[in-house]
């Protein structure tokens, strides 16, 4: 019989054994890389799926152990601003300030390209999408490899991006060829993005550096339009549950009797325990109250919410506007 080689490299990553290993294996990881292979590792936002970004190769297998459709660009990661420069046409005078305050970090520039790494990787943009990040596993595989590392979100696409090595195992254990466990990453959430191809910067996703910083090192800084209006192009995943934001405590209660009346399963996202008390709450996430707590515990708690647990999910709101960003993207429907 004859296997056509597209298959056959399909069949082959089907079967394929993941090594997981600690910070001790980053020796194997790098080898994994400069041979063609993915390897998941721990960042300061989450975990990312990592490959050579000059491999055209390479990075056609992220996209197919993520399942992530072709026209979605991948960010690239580089150990320095000199790597970062490589990849790049031309930088306006105001990235190199950004770079300076806020690199190494959870800020991805996107900027033109000089057609350096795969045309996949840029999902045929003039644009490449750069970032240094702050974490030391991330760094020495980056710099080991002397490779810039495409390196999008190790989960499986419509899902949240993975802050443990345990959720990276949850979508691609048997897809990819490692994983590096670094325990849980600093952050919890994804780097804002921000595109700096025009005279002022844009943010194109929000995360842990606000406009306001930005603002406050170059002087303007915009908010692209889907970000304000929570409507982003690639579909965000939406637990098998039902959640639903209260915005007021009037809004709770009205949900909580509702949904008794139903006779479903109560859980509520809260700031602490016994936030809110009723014989119908049986599962209490407890979200907590500050940002970086709140940062580090969402897509645990999202991936957690399970129908064998509750029917029906409920959230308060939270002091944080990048929290309530994803919150909002995760929910059935914002009331
Ligand atoms: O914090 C992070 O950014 C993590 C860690 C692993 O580095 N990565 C991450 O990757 O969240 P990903 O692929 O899930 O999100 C990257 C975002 C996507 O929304 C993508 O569309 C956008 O960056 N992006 C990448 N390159 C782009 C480009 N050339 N133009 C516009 N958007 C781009
Ligand atoms: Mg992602």
């Amino acid at each position: 019989m004859v296997i056509s080689s597209k298959i056959y490299i399909e069949m082959r990553e089907l079967e394929m054994k993941t090594v997981i290993t600690d910070k001790s294996g980053i020796d194997e990881a790098v080898k994994l890389i400069q041979e063609g292979e993915v390897v998941a590792f721990p960042t300061e936002t989450v975990y990312g799926l990592g490959a050579n970004a000059l491999d055209e190769e390479a990075v056609q297998k992220i996209f197919r152990a993520k399942g992530r459709p072709n026209d979605n660009p991948l960010n690239a990661l580089v150990a320095s601003k000199k790597a970062l420069y490589m990849l790049v046409e031309s930088i306006p005078a105001y990235v190199d300030q950004l770079i300076d305050v806020f690199s190494p970090g959870p800020i991805t520039y996107i900027l033109p390209s000089a057609n350096k790494v795969a045309t996949s990787v840029s999902a045929n943009l003039p644009t490449v999408g750069v970032r240094i990040p702050n974490h030391p596993i991330a760094l020495a595989i980056l710099e080991q490899s002397a490779l810039p590392i495409a390196a999008p979100s190790a989960n499986v696409s419509g899902r949240p991006s993975p802050t443990t090595a345990k959720h990276v195992v949850e979508d691609l254990d048997g897809k990819i060829a490692a994983i590096v466990d670094g325990g849980a990453t600093n952050y919890g959430l994804e780097s804002t993005v921000v595109d700096c191809t025009g005279e002022i910067p844009i943010i194109l996703r929000s995360g842990m550096i606000t406009a306001n910083q930005i603002e406050s090192v170059v002087g303007a800084c915009q908010i692209a339009p889907h970000v304000t209006a929570n409507s982003h192009k690639y579909k965000h995943y939406t637990p098998d549950v039902p959640l639903y934001i209260a915005h007021s405590e009037m809004e709770f209660n009205e949900l909580i009797q509702k949904e008794t009346s139903n006779n479903n399963r109560i859980g509520v996202i809260v700031p602490y325990k016994h936030y809110y008390a009723h014989k119908s709450i049986v599962k209490e996430y407890i979200l907590g109250n500050q940002e970086e707590e709140m940062a580090h515990n969402l897509y645990d708690i999202l991936r957690s919410l399970n129908k064998s647990e509750v029917d029906i999910v409920i959230s308060t709101v939270f002091p944080s506007p990048i929290i309530m960003d994803r919150l909002s993207q995760a929910a059935t429907t914002v009331k």
